[in-house]
C-alpha cells in the first residue's frame, strides 16, 4: 500500500508562536516538519539557524528535517543536528561533494537528502543515488514561501520515480513549493511520496482542516492509476 507523506513548512509559519504553529501541526495530523534555512547568498533570502531549532525540537516528536539552502551546508550540518534535526538534506549545486555529504551527514547520525532546484537534473543524484534516503525536487525556485508550482517539474519527477523504482532500498521523493490541494494530484501520479506544504498549511487558520484537506487529494490521487500502476 503506497503511503504518501505530509510535512508542513514553517516558512509560512507565525514566527511569533514557533512552538505552539508546530504543535498545531502535529495536531492536525502532520507526518513531520520542514525547516527551510536560508543564507541570503545560495538564495536571496534569510530565514533561521540551529538556534531556533533547538528551541522549538522539544514541542514535538515528529520528525523535523532541515532543507539547508545555504552555500556551505557542512560547515553547519553538525549544528543542525546537534540542536535536533533528523534529517538533513542540501542541495549539490552548491558545488559540495554528494559523495563526502553522505557520508559526513550519515556520520552524524542523521538522514541524508539531496534537493534539486528545478533547472538541475536528476544525473546530479547519480554518484550518491543508491545511498540517499530522500530526494528533494523543488517545484518553485528556492527563496520564498507562496509560489506557484512549475509545471514543467512534473514530468521531471515522474522520471526521478522512474530512476528510483528499480533500487533496492528507494529514496523517498519530496516535493517542495506550491504544493496544495489542487497540485497534490499531478506530483503523486508522478511519484512523490512526500509533500512538502508552507502557505497549504500554515496559510489556512484552521490546520486540521488543511491537513485533511491535502489528505484527501492524496486519497484521490492514490484511487487512480499511479507509477505503480504501470
Ligand atoms: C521554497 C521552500 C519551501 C517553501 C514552500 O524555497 O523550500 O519549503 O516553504 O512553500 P509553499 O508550500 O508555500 O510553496
Ligand atoms: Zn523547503
Amino acid at each position: 500500500m503506497r503511503r504518501v507523506e505530509i510535512y508542513p513548512s514553517i516558512l509560512s509559519a507565525d514566527f511569533s508562536r514557533l512552538g505552539s504553529e508546530i504543535s498545531d501541526a502535529e495536531a492536525a495530523g502532520a507526518d513531520g516538519i520542514h525547516i527551510d534555512v536560508m543564507d541570503g547568498h545560495f538564495v536571496p533570502n534569510l530565514t533561521l539557524g540551529p538556534l531556533v531549532v533547538r528551541s522549538v525540537r522539544p514541542v514535538s516528536g515528529l520528525p523535523y528535517w532541515a532543507h539547508l539552502m545555504i552555500s556551505d551546508p557542512l560547515r553547519f550540518a553538525g549544528d543542525f543536528r546537534e540542536a535536533g534535526v533528523d534529517g538533513l538534506t542540501i542541495h549539490p549545486e552548491t558545488g559540495t561533494d554528494p559523495v563526502s555529504a553522505v557520508e559526513r551527514i550519515r556520520g552524524l547520525g542523521a538522514g541524508v537528502g539531496l534537493a534539486l532546484r528545478p533547472e538541475t537534473p536528476i544525473d546530479a543524484l547519480e554518484p550518491v543515488i543508491g545511498i540517499l534516503d530522500r530526494v528533494l525536487i523543488l517545484t518553485v525556485h528556492p527563496g520564498f514561501g507562496g509560489q506557484t508550482i512549475l509545471k514543467d517539474v512534473i514530468g521531471k519527477i515522474r522520471r526521478l520515480r522512474d530512476r528510483l523504482e528499480p533500487l533496492p532500498k528507494r529514496p523517498l521523493i519530496e516535493v517542495d513549493g506550491g504544493i496544495d490541494p489542487e497540485t497534490t494530484g499531478s506530483v503523486i501520479r508522478a511519484g512523490a511520496d512526500v509533500l512538502i506544504a508552507g502557505q497549504a498549511v500554515f496559510g489556512s487558520p484552521n490546520r486540521s482542516e488543511a491537513v485533511r484537506k491535502l489528505r484527501k487529494a492524496i486519497e484521490g490521487a492514490l484511487s487512480g492509476p499511479g507509477p505503480e500502476a504501470h
